[in-house]
């Protein structure tokens, strides 16, 4: 089943491509320029009178989300909100009239998740669901959902299930978004970037080697930083999250902004900082946040946009990324950073596919 593959993890990378391919099939309508939820179509007028959004799951799950808050606000205009499960479910929470909970997971077992979901659907909310695993728990408990169609996912970390769950949380709010006050000029430009994204990511696949050679000139160091603002920050989080969960490297992912207000003061001489500096509106913040970091000795990796001539300055070394509209960008920029952790994993002997301590479905609450 591993094919040409020496691992599962390495595999599901790779598979990113058509997993995306098939949870945008029948559903991102490139020539029709609208989306098509089949599974939310009886909920369509609960959705579009909703007042607020909560997105809920754990670990990489919980990253989706936090992307899912920037895409629900910038594109379907509704007050939306990111949170742990585990979280959500003790803070006794606020559930008002027009509440609409998505419980996002891979496996559709987690149990935070599941008692999260449970929690607001007592409370009166609606439930949806972003789950990969058809007829699991989670999704058999939800009013309506998206399933990821992401295939099987057998690597304790989690991949394709990532960037299915940002690509069905983009329509999402296209859908929301398409019928409140999204333009159909815009929605026509979201649905082709989303529609090119499978074969963008063959082309950024292709930095496998050259982010091997990268992880390499730093596996041995045991603390790293991964720095992003907006939309990738929650990318920075799960770039940290991959890397310590199979190369047990010690990681911190933060909104680049951040460091100033304390995390400085770990950068010393050679520690490998990555951030992702694209091309969007915050770019020359992240330039200055990256001459911050240098000046006190850190290495850059940047994952930058192709064609910019700029960010070679100020790097020691650039993975470059196809360009793309910014609420796209994560389904792109995150996957150097999965083949960064899956490299250093790698060349450091751990076993990838099953690192120490970890299940693939955390069960217990
Ligand atoms: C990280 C990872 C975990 C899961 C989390 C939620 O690579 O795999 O953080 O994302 O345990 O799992 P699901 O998505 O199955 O609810």
């Amino acid at each position: 089943e591993l094919g040409d593959y020496e691992h599962y993890m390495l595999k599901e990378i790779f598979e990113q491509p058509n997993a995306l391919r098939n949870c945008l099939r029948g559903r991102a309508e490139q020539r029709e320029g609208r989306i098509v939820l089949g599974g939310l179509a009886d909920h369509a007028r609960d959705l579009v009178k909703a007042r607020r959004f909560i997105l809920t799951g754990q670990g990489t799950a919980w990253h989706a989300a936090l992307v899912g808050d920037y895409l629900m606000e910038d594109l379907a205009k509704v007050v939306t909100e990111a949170t742990y499960a585990s979280e959500f479910r003790y803070r006794n929470p606020i559930v008002e009239e027009g509440t609409v909970v998505v419980a996002i997971s891979q496996s559709g077992e987690t149990a935070d998740t599941l008692a999260a979901l449970r929690e607001a659907k007592e409370r009166g909310a609606m439930a949806l669901g972003l789950i990969n695993v058809v007829g699991s728990t989670i999704a058999r408990e939800t009013d309506a959902g998206i399933y990821l169609h992401a295939g099987p996912e057998i690597g304790v970390a989690s991949t394709k299930a990532f960037t299915c769950q940002l690509a069905a949380l983009t329509m999402l709010s296209v859908y929301v978004g398409r019928k409140k006050f999204m333009g159909q000029g815009q929605t026509q430009e979201v649905i082709d970037a989303l529609c090119a994204v499978p074969d963008q990511l063959d082309v950024v696949l292709k930095t496998s080697e050259q982010v091997r050679d990268i992880a390499a000139k730093f596996v041995d160091r045991e603390n790293w930083l991964f720095l992003g603002r907006g939309y990738h920050y929650p990318v920075a989080l799960e770039g940290a999250l991959k890397l310590k969960e199979i190369s047990y490297i010690h990681a911190e992912g933060m909104p680049a902004a951040e460091i100033k207000h304390g995390p400085i003061a770990l950068i010393n001489d050679g520690m490998p900082v990555v951030f992702i500096a694209t091309q969007g509106l915050q770019y020359d913040k992240v330039i200055s946040n990256i001459e911050v970091v240098r000046a006190r000795g850190g290495k850059i990796i940047a994952v930058a946009t192709e064609g910019d001539t700029n960010i070679g300055r100020y790097s020691d070394d650039v993975i470059y990324i196809p360009h793309t509209i910014e609420p796209i960008q994560p389904l792109l920029s995150v996957v150097p950073l999965q083949l960064m952790a899956y490299h250093a994993a790698v060349l450091r002997g751990c076993n990838v596919d099953k690192p120490r301590n970890l299940a693939k479905s955390v069960t217990v609450e």
